[in-house]
C-alpha cells in the first residue's frame, strides 16, 4: 500500500525553514503491520536525512518517541499503520518548546518531575540482614500501576490545563509522586503532598481526562491524580497514606 505522511517541520538554524511548515512524503510498499516509527525512519533514510526525531528502543520502553499522530499523542514505535490509516499527520507534542522538527525541549517537563521528589526517602536503619526493605503484596499493589510510568510525556502534553499554563506540574509528575506517596517504605509523603498543594500542583487538574487515554502504558492517570487529591485533603501526621484509607472518605 502507499502511505502519505504530512510532517510538521522546523529548523531554527536554516533561513526559510525557521518557521513551522508542513511537508509531505509518500512511501510505497508499506504493509499494515509497519510501525509509524519504522516509516519515519524510511523517510529519513531514503528521502530526507535532515528529518529529526527522538527514538531509542523501538519497543515502547524508553518513552523517547512521543509524538502527536493524527491529532493524538502516542509513541511512534507502538502504532501500526493499520491503526492510523494511509494518511498520517505527525507533529511534535504540544506545550513544550520545539527544538527541531519533532524534537521538543523536555527540560520543563523534567523540572516538574524533579519538583515532586521522585525518589524514596527512608532514614531508618536498613534491616538487620542488610538487604531489602520488604513490602507485602497488598502494599505493593498500591503502587504497581504507577511504577509502570516511562516518563514519555504523552499525558502531560495532551492536557489542556498544561497547555494553558506550563507551570502546572502536570499528570506525569503527579503519577510519579503517586508512586512514592503510596509507597509504604517512603517517609516523605507529607512533604510531597505539600508540594503538590501548590497553586500549580494537583488542583490545576480539571479532570479533563485527555491524559488517561494518551498513556501508552495503560496507567489510569486521572484516577491516580484523584487519589493524590484525596490524600492531600486527608494529609495527616502519618508518614504514609494508604489508597484504602483515602477511599474510606
Ligand atoms: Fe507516559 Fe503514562 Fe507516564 Fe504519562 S503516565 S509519562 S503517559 S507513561
Ligand atoms: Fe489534564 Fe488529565 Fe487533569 S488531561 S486536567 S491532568 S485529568
Ligand atoms: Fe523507545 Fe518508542 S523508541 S518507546
Amino acid at each position: 500500500m502507499e502511505v502519505t505522511f504530512r510532517i510538521k517541520r522546523y529548523n531554527p538554524e536554516l533561513p526559510g525553514k525557521d518557521k513551522p511548515y508542513w511537508q509531505e512524503f509518500t512511501l510505497k510498499d508499506v504493509v499494515a503491520t509497519d510501525r509509524v516509527l519504522e516509516l519515519l525512519h524510511r523517510i529519513k533514510w531514503e528521502q530526507d536525512g535532515t528529518l529529526t526525531m527522538r527514538r531509542s528502543c523501538s519497543h515502547g520502553i524508553c518513552g523517547s518517541d512521543a509524538m502527536r499522530i493524527n491529532g493524538i499523542n502516542a509513541l511512534a514505535c507502538k502504532l501500526l499503520i493499520r491503526d492510523v490509516g494511509e494518511k498520517v499527520q505527525v507533529e511534535p507534542i504540544l506545550g513544550l518548546p520545539v527544538l527541531k522538527d519533532l524534537v521538543v525541549d523536555m527540560e520543563p517537563f523534567f523540572e516538574h518531575y524533579r519538583a515532586v521528589m521522585p525518589y524514596m526517602v527512608n532514614n531508618t536503619p536498613v534491616p538487620a540482614d542488610g538487604r531489602e526493605r520488604l513490602q507485602n503484596q497488598t502494599d505493593k499493589d498500591q503502587i504497581t500501576e504507577t511504577t509502570n510510568c516511562i516518563l514519555c510525556a504523552c499525558c502531560t502534553t495532551s492536557c489542556p490545563s498544561f497547555w494553558a499554563n506550563g507551570k502546572y506540574v502536570g499528570p506525569a509528575a503527579i503519577v510519579q509522586a503517586h508512586r512514592f506517596i503510596f509507597d509504604t517504605r517512603d517517609q516523605t509523603s507529607p512533604t510531597r503532598l505539600q508540594a503538590l498543594s501548590d497553586p500549580n500542583g494537583v488542583w490545576r487538574c480539571r479532570t479533563i481526562y485527555n491524559c488517561t487515554p494518551a498513556c501508552p502504558r495503560g496507567i489510569q492517570v486521572t484516577k491516580a491524580i484523584g487519589e493524590v487529591k484525596l490524600a492531600i485533603r486527608k494529609n495527616s501526621t502519618q508518614n504514609v497514606v494508604k489508597v484504602s484509607e483515602i477511599k474510606e472518605h
